[in-house]
């Protein structure tokens, strides 16, 4: 008999005498004569209801099947006489698999994330959780598809790294010698004794590579884990989190705008066309005004304002902040939810940073003060994409690089292609975690990663 998933099975059209599904029990109520079990398979929301007659040989055992047990059903896929379903499978046998021990802490009330968060080995078996990892699965394809369709070429750009391609030193050290035992001849820790002879760290940050690439193959990305050992307990930061890094050769600032707005506004849509049963579970129990909000993003354009003009809208503005703005600050996410929650209501793209304030590779603008940076900003999510054009120019990066206190001698690679055929390019990072807040209207990113890393945790 050929095993289907509860998806497709709710998809048929015509009734079917032999269907096989295998999944785990979601409630079982007992009437005179039968059995009624909901089983979902994780394939989607809905659980598919199956009626199991007294006369099942192991009806016994049957009656004994807690919620989480899993078992395998074979039957009659036919047309439900109940409400609510329009399916359901006439079982002419249920193999047990494994019976859920009475502990098991998914029972039918509804459970808070916090506590959730603390068994997220089991949180993808409930309804939401289920929702947010194949939701996070589809995008990832979509954005793949996004790419491809546009003739990029997907590069896997290097996890373990020497360089520190935002220059905010938050990396992640990886050594393979024994604190305690460095191997060093003196005091100091022998560096030139470790694995590979030099300081090794996670990268946070694959665009350095990716540039390379583009100055090749024209339009390239990558997507992939990212590391960033920030201090800072926020619902937005983790340690570990997966980035999406297109480079464009050929193109300048407004056209990396352009890419990133695309972008945003195509991987919205995929969701709301081919995610719906999903998507309508958090419009209705994450946040009531999500469709509103995803299809005002859609219908409108997002603002594009230079950084020195939000300076001044914020300045001018009558709501008091906790920390002020001046020219050479960064934003805090208190302006940014001004700026896109009250002032403007919609997504902003704010480009034209101080250069103080900007890593050493963004492109130096004629007013020597700022530099082509862009953020792209997002109602109830703040920073959601930060890229920049690159300076192409040899002598102003190598002066940007004395600037920023960098040590030259690691990236000579990345200063020769600036010698050899530099062209204009440009590209930004977009935070999976981030853009999979935003589609589904869950609040902190905690919850939209299967195993999340956080200061101080590093649980599963
Ligand atoms: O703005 P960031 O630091 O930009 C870069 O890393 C550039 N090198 C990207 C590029 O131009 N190729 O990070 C990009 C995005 C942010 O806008 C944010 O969405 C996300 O990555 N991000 C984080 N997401 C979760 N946790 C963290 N700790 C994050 N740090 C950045
Ligand atoms: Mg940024």
């Amino acid at each position: 008999m050929k095993r289907s998933k509860i998806h497709t099975l709710l998809q048929s059209t015509h009734p079917s005498d032999q269907v096989l599904i295998e999944g785990w029990v979601r409630t079982r109520r007992d009437s005179k004569d039968f059995s009624f079990i909901e089983i979902n398979d994780g394939s989607c929301l809905k659980n598919i209801q199956v009626i199991v007659q007294s006369s099942l040989p192991n009806y016994d055992d049957i009656q004994k099947l807690t919620t989480g047990s899993a078992v395998a059903v074979s039957g009659a896929l036919v047309t439900s006489q109940g409400k609510g379903q329009f399916w359901e499978i006439q079982a002419s046998d249920v193999a047990i698999i494994s019976l859920a021990s009475e502990s098991y802490p998914l029972q039918k009330k509804r459970h808070s994330d916090e506590f959730l968060r603390t068994i997220a080995h089991l949180r993808p078996r409930t309804n939401k959780y289920g929702a947010v990892f194949r939701i996070r699965s589809e995008l990832s394809y979509a954005i793949h598809r996004f790419f491809r369709d546009q003739g990029f070429y997907y590069i896997h750009t290097p996890i373990i790294t020497g360089s520190d391609c935002e220059g905010a030193g938050e990396m992640f050290r990886v050594t393979t010698l024994d604190p305690q035992h460095p191997l060093s001849n003196g005091h100091a820790f022998d560096i030139s004794r470790d694995f590979f002879g030099k300081e090794a760290s996670l990268t946070v940050s694959g665009q350095l590579s990716a540039e390379m690439f583009a100055l090749a193959l024209g339009d390239v990305y990558t997507f992939g884990p990212t590391f960033r050992a920030e201090n800072s307990n926020t619902r937005r930061h983790a340690a570990e989190f997966w980035m999406i890094e297109p480079e464009m050769a050929f193109c300048n600032l407004s056209g990396n705008m352009d890419m990133g707005e695309a972008f945003i506004r195509y991987l919205i849509d995929h969701a709301l066309c081919n995610c719906s049963e999903d998507m309508e579970l958090f419009g209705k129990f994450v946040d009531p005004s999500l469709m509103a909000t995803l299809n005002h993003i859609l219908s409108s354009e997002f603002v594009r304002l230079p950084y020195r003009e939000a300076v001044s809208i914020l300045s001018a503005a009558s709501q008091s902040f906790e920390y002020p703005v001046t020219f050479g600050t960064d934003l805090q996410s208190e302006h940014e939810k001004f700026l896109t929650d009250v002032y403007f209501k919609r997504p902003v793209i704010l480009y034209d940073y101080p250069k103080s304030i900007k890593p050493f590779y963004m492109r130096v603008n004629d007013d020597q003060q700022t530099v082509a940076a862009m953020d792209i900003l997002a109602p109830g999510i703040g920073e959601i994409i930060g890229g920049s054009q690159r300076e192409e120019r040899l002598e102003v990066l190598e002066a940007r690089m004395d600037e920023t206190g960098m040590n030259k001698a690691g990236y000579e690679w990345y200063l020769d292609s600036r010698r050899y055929g530099s062209v204009p390019h440009s590209g930004f990072g977009m935070g999976f975690e981030r853009l999979i807040m935003m589609i589904t209207g869950i609040t902190n990113i905690r919850d939209v990663i299967p195993f999340p890393r956080t200061p101080g945790n590093i649980e599963f």
